[in-house]
């Protein structure tokens, strides 16, 4: 099954260049003053039970910046002799440690491969800190990542207190560097799109592949197993976020993860399932009814988010605001519930944040960026106003309708009791017009009937 579904796949895109990474640190450090120190640290592993780490994931913004993506590492920049320079302390070469854990690049692995001027060993990260702090008078940490180096900054900044009430010398802030980073971020490259690309591929094939498996007694934890394990086997580091994958009325929580239930032939199922590839996210949501064919009233809810879907996806113009997709879904999802007479209020009634009916049955916003965090850095408003999309910025469009019956907040209507359907696709903005990344993956209510439970191997 998965290797026929492969060949759909394209090769694998190279990955992002040293040369790409080095302009990424340079774009960042010419907004700052040659006195200023930038220190990025991996966060620690994370326990999932005695003796057993979760599979390690590092910030995004070192892979931003570097590439790496090995823990207990620290990514330093400073001005020295007129120009930046850029440092990395890793975990060395151990032999022993290898035989349990794996290779590790050590240093000469990270100046040979990596986009560092230096290496070193990172047992030696508090006595360089320390000789750099001397030289610098803001500080760019992001504090809370990795408590070690949170306290190891600290002291160094607190010790030079002296100094500072002596010579006037030595750091006097510690800064945030993430909204400086995130604004580089926020907007593609192209090596960054073609990674995107790769994952929204992968992820598309793999919603695919769970439409073809659905019949009436699969579970959602089967569906989920196809799904991540197409995500693996084509390459991909596993899932950008856990899959949610709800058939009846789990597909009217909107993160719904336990995923244990049989599906039956007369509920739709939302699976909300993303690949990542080299840290990049893809995150796609699609709904389908498990029988193979809507009934009426799935129809008629389907048809109304896929309507909204694509208003919003038009609406991801160059020049628009951020918040003009998510208006745009609100209006066609509004019209069609008064049409269908869920909504009895005005359009205006049903819209208004406060009093309207519209966010009964629809309660969360319809973007947010993508990128190497499934819920990207970015500013969405920067000083309270929207945005402007500008070309390679990356968001998703996700409307969608959820009429759950067990809600004891609304008065669910029986005739769409349990329906919950979500779409969502990952957009990239261009001077061209909005290019879905995620399109390979059906979504038109014919291609969805033509395919659900086709092709069971
Ligand atoms: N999968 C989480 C989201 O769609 O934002
Ligand atoms: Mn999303
Ligand atoms: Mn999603």
């Amino acid at each position: 099954m998965f290797a026929e579904a492969l060949t759909r796949l394209p090769s694998q895109p190279k990955p992002t260049s040293v040369e790409e990474h080095h302009a990424r640190q340079e774009r960042l450090a010419a907004q700052f003053r040659q006195d200023d120190l930038l220190v990025l640290a991996s966060p620690p592993h994370a326990v999932h039970s005695n003796d057993v780490e979760y599979p390690y994931r590092t910030s995004s913004d070192l892979i931003y910046l570097t590439g790496w993506t090995e823990a207990e590492s620290v990514f330093v920049m400073r001005y020295e002799n007129n120009g930046w320079v850029s440092a990395l302390f890793v975990q060395p070469k151990d032999t022993l440690k290898e035989i349990w854990e794996g290779r590790r690049p050590g240093v000469e692995g990270a100046t040979a491969d990596y986009a560092v001027h230096e290496a070193y060993n990172n047992h030696e990260i508090e006595d360089r800190l320390d000789v750099w702090l001397n030289d610098a008078r803001r500080v760019f940490h992001r504090g809370g990542i990795n408590p070690e180096l949170d306290r190891l900054v600290e002291t160094a900044v607190r010790r030079r207190d002296r100094a500072r009430q002596h010579f006037g010398t030595g750091p006097v802030a510690v800064e945030d560097p993430s909204s400086l980073l995130a604004e580089l971020r926020l907007r593609k490259s192209s090596s960054e799109i073609e990674q995107m690309v790769f994952a929204s591929k992968v992820a598309s094939i793999a919603h695919e592949l769970a439409m073809r498996h659905s019949r009436e007694g699969v579970t959602e934890y089967q569906l989920q197993s196809i799904i991540e394990g197409f995500f693996s086997y084509a390459g991909a580091s596993g899932w950008s976020y856990p899959s949610i994958v709800g058939c009846g009325e789990n597909a009217t929580i909107l993160h719904y993860t336990t995923n244990q239930d049989v599906c039956g032939d007369d509920e739709v199922i939302l699976i909300d399932a993303g690949a990542e590839f080299r840290g990049y996210a893809s995150d796609i949501t699609r709904s389908w009814p498990i029988s193979g064919r809507f009934t009426d009233s799935q129809r008629e809810i389907y048809q109304i988010v896929l309507d909204a879907q694509l208003a919003a996806i038009d609406a991801c113009q160059v020049g628009n605001l951020y918040t003009d997709p998510h208006d745009a879904a609100r209006t066609v999802l509004a019209e069609g519930l008064i049409r269908l007479g869920v909504i009895s209020q005005s359009l205006d009634e049903a819209l208004d944040p406060e009093t309207g009916d519209l966010r009964k049955w629809y309660m969360h916003n319809t973007s947010h960026w993508i990128g190497l965090d499934v819920h990207d850095a970015g500013v969405y408003k920067p000083g309270g106003t929207p945005r402007v999309l500008e070309p390679g910025m990356c968001l998703t469009i996700e409307p969608g309708l959820y009429f759950g019956a067990w809600r004891p907040d609304v008065d669910c209507p029986e005739r769409y009791a349990n329906i919950g359907i979500r779409i969502e696709d990952d957009v990239l903005i261009t001077t061209d017009g909005p290019v879905v990344l995620t399109a390979d993956c059906p979504k038109s209510i014919d291609d969805i009937e033509n395919i659900v439970g086709q092709d069971l191997a």
